[in-house]
């Protein structure tokens, strides 16, 4: 029979007939008489154990088929005695695609620690854990379009280089054609960007919203999914200098219907996962998080909280709690101050809303309280702030005064300020960090290990 991937294999109700198998050998054992290869191809968590009879087969070719090694395997299919699937394959034909030297190949049949797959990144896709992680992080990404199409949203293409440094954070990787080890000067020797590619100095974007609001102000409701870029503190379990954005912008939203959306959105997507990843979310949870399925089950079915900023740092400051950073009112958060929040006081994932303006970016909608704006961070057990957004600022004047006092160059803004001018409409928004969902979901400690490559500082080989 044509090959069928291992997964359809396992569940296949052909016992008797002849089917292909292709895949890397995760282990072989077994004695003189008999051999027992689990065979993994990554279309699932289970291996299908092939059975050989030695004496059927060239000692050579046999000695050769080694953990790592990929095969493909021709068979009969049998109903499974004791490998824990319910069919296994007596093998009539093996030929071996590639060997992998049994001294060298890093990947051994004992488990290997996370920090040492971190350092093989280019094969770490081939154990159970990233295996798993990965067929996760593509049923998210299958399961955020999914949610957005069902509801009319437009995904929405939002440039990568940028001339807009949307959170005003300033962490940006530059992007230049200019040669800088002998850059063209301005009169005052400044390097003179009017002679780069693009006419001006560009960089990696930070976030698609500013794009993605110019988007929303036409189609109505958008999202944008790419990947976005920040130069600065990547070296913590939570932040990659490249991670994976998700952001809905949509017009005639107030940040009530932001934080139901951002609610039901969040609480969609896990569901998703508990529905069509259950044998990897089971690995996962038996390997390294036993509460993990309990708590997306809990997450799913309980309201979040909802609570002004200024109510948080009083419940903060009343703790007695002793927190490395100091906690007052008009200072941000923290991830232990986020983290302490959901995970000792509320026990429940809790919206923040109304932060002080001086730590929110320039484009929220002030407050008639004209200290605070209309800002809401979703915080979530094991991870703090998973995601950021707000009401926008949509009326000209109050974002023109906003604009002036951070000094923020009104020359580079235009084409954002003309929504305000010309038809602008009351709106919001919001980012979820792709792979903050997914520590969220696999129970993983570090975002390096929900990411197939992960970009942090002094870690690019490739
Ligand atoms: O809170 P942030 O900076 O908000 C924005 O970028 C807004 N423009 C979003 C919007 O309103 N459209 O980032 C949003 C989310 C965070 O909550 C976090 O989940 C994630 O992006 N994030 C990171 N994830 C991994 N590594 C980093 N360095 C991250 N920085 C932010
Ligand atoms: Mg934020």
């Amino acid at each position: 029979g044509g090959r069928l991937k291992i997964k359809d294999l396992l569940r296949s109700n052909s016992v008797g007939s002849e089917v292909t198998a292709k895949g890397w050998v995760r282990t072989k054992r077994g004695n003189k008489n008999v051999a027992f290869i689990a065979l993994n191809d990554g279309s699932t968590i289970n291996n299908i154990q092939v059975v050989v009879e030695v004496s059927n087969f060239n000692e050579e070719l046999l000695k050769q088929i080694t953990t790592g090694a990929c095969l493909k395997v021709v068979g009969t299919l049998v109903e499974s005695v004791g490998s824990g699937q319910s069919v296994e394959m007596l093998a009539k034909e093996i030929e071996i695609y590639g060997t992998a030297d049994a001294n060298t190949y890093p990947l051994q049949k004992k488990g290997h620690s996370l920090e040492f797959l971190r350092e093989i990144a280019h094969l770490r896709p081939r154990t159970n854990t990233f295996g798993a992680v990965l067929r996760i992080r593509h049923a998210m990404a299958y399961a955020i379009h999914k949610y957005f199409n069902d509801r009319g949203f437009f995904y929405l293409h939002t440039p990568i280089i940028t001339g807009s440094d949307a959170e005003g954070a300033g962490a940006m990787f530059q992007v230049t054609t200019l040669d800088l080890n002998n850059p063209p000067r301005t009169e005052d020797g400044k390097i003179d960007y009017t002679q780069d590619f693009f006419g001006k100095s560009t960089n990696l974007t930070v976030s698609g919203q500013l794009e993605g609001e110019l988007g929303a102000m036409a189609l109505s409701e958008i999202y944008t999914f790419g990947p976005t870029f920040r130069a600065e503190n990547s070296n913590t379990p939570r932040h990659l200098a490249e991670f994976w954005m998700i952001e809905p912008e949509m017009a005639f939203y107030e940040i009530v219907d932001n934080m139901n959306l951002a609610e039901d959105f969040l609480k969609n997507l896990i569901q998703y996962a508990l529905d069509n990843c259950m044998e990897d979310l089971e690995f996962l949870n038996k390997m390294y998080d036993e509460e993990l399925i309990e708590r997306l089950k809990f997450v799913v079915s309980n309201d979040f909280v909802r609570l002004p900023y200024t109510e948080a740092i009083d419940i903060l400051m009343a703790s007695g709690h002793k927190f490395e950073f100091p906690v007052s009112w008009g200072l941000d958060l923290q991830s232990e101050h986020e983290r302490y929040l959901v995970e000792k006081h509320f026990m429940k994932p809790v919206i923040l809303t109304d932060y002080p303006k001086e730590i929110k970016a320039f484009y929220m909608k002030q407050n008639p309280d004209g200290k605070t704006v209309r800002a809401m961070d979703v915080l979530f057990p094991k991870i703090g702030e998973i995601i950021g957004g707000s009401q926008r600022e949509e009326n000209y004047e109050k974002l023109m005064d906003r604009i002036t006092e951070l000094e923020i160059p009104e020359k580079d803004m235009w084409w954002y300020l003309d929504t305000r001018r010309f038809g602008t409409a009351p709106h919001s928004g919001f980012g979820l960090g792709f792979e903050r969902l997914l520590l969220f979901v696999t129970g993983m400690g570090n975002i390096r290990d929900v990411i197939p490559f992960p970009r942090t500082p002094n870690t690019a080989e490739f």
